[in-house]
């Protein structure tokens, strides 16, 4: 198994970042106390930590299709921090379960213009957007019920596996005005999730810190391997993000730093702790951002926020100093 998941690695995450390159810092010399408090200011004051917005848009699929890994949790959490610091953000909900459609308090009982109706054509993308209540700069593509049919009625329509790619066109995302787009993918490899991943070049995949983490993950990497050679050429895997980390467990670091070995730098180094206030806030239509600003999980998905857009960053910038030296080069 360990060698299928680091041959798939290799295969659909290589280039993406160097290896050991240091992205983001944890703290450095600063005690806990004033940690926390740096922390606990980057959610209350945004303005004074704005993130940078990426230099073209950035669409990302969220998936890993083993159930409860904390796709939606992240999804929204991320979406959540990267809106309140400068960000335009977009969540499509392609689950039928509707649970990031919850998380985000938007309306999505059976009947409310969904991705359900973007996907068979009758609406538009940005017809079917959503303002989200607690941020202007969040947006959100409900999924509602009529969603769970799709999957069927998805088989026989023509370019069945691009219909998402078509609905994200540029001219409906440019008219949302969105810099991200982050779609959360239900717990399956079927069709919705194979439209995420047509549609998207990144995939982050959220890993459980728990014994059966790496479980399956050889067959999600073998079909995005699949996908970015028939269909996608741009797929790879761009981030992990480690979830419901429990610190009072020997087990916990030992998935971490498992999951560290087969994925090196694609992890990022923010783990999300499990923490109660992460799971009430969907039970109140809102993100932890904030329905707890200043608890573990609302700083822990900040961070992972700042990270995830920081090291695209850092990667774009290198981009165009490798581009600059070439064309000297030439000159
Ligand atoms: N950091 C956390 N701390 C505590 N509970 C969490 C955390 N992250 C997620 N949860 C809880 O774990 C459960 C599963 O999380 P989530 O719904 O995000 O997973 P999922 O991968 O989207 O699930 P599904 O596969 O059903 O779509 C939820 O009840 C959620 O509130
Ligand atoms: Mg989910």
């Amino acid at each position: 198994m360990r060698e299928a998941v680091s041959e798939a690695v290799s295969t659909v995450g290589a280039g993406v970042l160097g290896a050991g390159e240091v992205i983001y810092g944890d703290g450095g010399g600063m005690t806990p106390i004033a940690e926390e408090a740096a922390r606990a200011a980057r959610v209350l004051h945004p303005e004074d930590h704005r993130m940078p917005r990426p230099a073209r848009r950035r669409v990302i699929t969220v998936a890993n299709q083993k159930g409860g890994v904390g796709k939606t949790t992240s999804t929204v959490n991320l979406a959540a921090a990267l809106a309140l610091h400068g960000a335009r953000v977009l969540v499509v909900d392609l689950d039928p379960q509707g649970n990031a459609s919850t998380a985000l308090g938007v309306d999505h009982r059976s009947g409310v213009p969904s991705i359900y109706e973007v996907l068979i054509g009758e609406l538009t993308l940005d017809q079917a957007a959503q303002v989200c209540d607690r941020s202007q700069d969040l947006l959100c593509v409900p999924a509602t019920i009529d969603l769970a049919g799709a999957e069927i009625e998805l088989v026989s329509m023509m370019n069945r596996e691009s219909r998402l790619r078509q609905a994200l066109s540029t001219e409906a995302l440019d008219r949302l005005d969105v810099d991200y787009v982050l779609v959360d993918c239900p717990p399956s490899l079927g069709l919705l999730t194979l439209n995420a991943m047509v549609a998207a070049p990144e995939v982050l995949i959220p890993i459980q810190c728990e014994y059966y983490a790496l479980e399956g993950l050889s067959q999600l990497l073998s079909n995005i391997g699949l996908v970015q050679s028939h269909l996608n050429p741009s797929l790879h895997v761009s981030t992990i993000l480690l979830t419901m980390y429990d610190g009072r467990t020997k087990l916990a670091d030992q998935v971490t730093h498992e999951v560290r070995n087969h994925f090196g730098d694609l992890v990022l180094r923010t783990v999300i702790p499990r923490s109660v206030k992460v799971s009430e806030a969907p039970g109140f239509g809102q993100t932890v951002l904030t329905y707890d600003p200043g608890s573990r999980g609302a700083m822990s998905y900040l961070d992972a926020a700042r990270e995830f857009a920081m090291r695209a960053a850092v990667a774009e910038r290198r981009t165009e100093s490798a581009a600059a030296s070439t064309t000297g080069d030439h000159g």
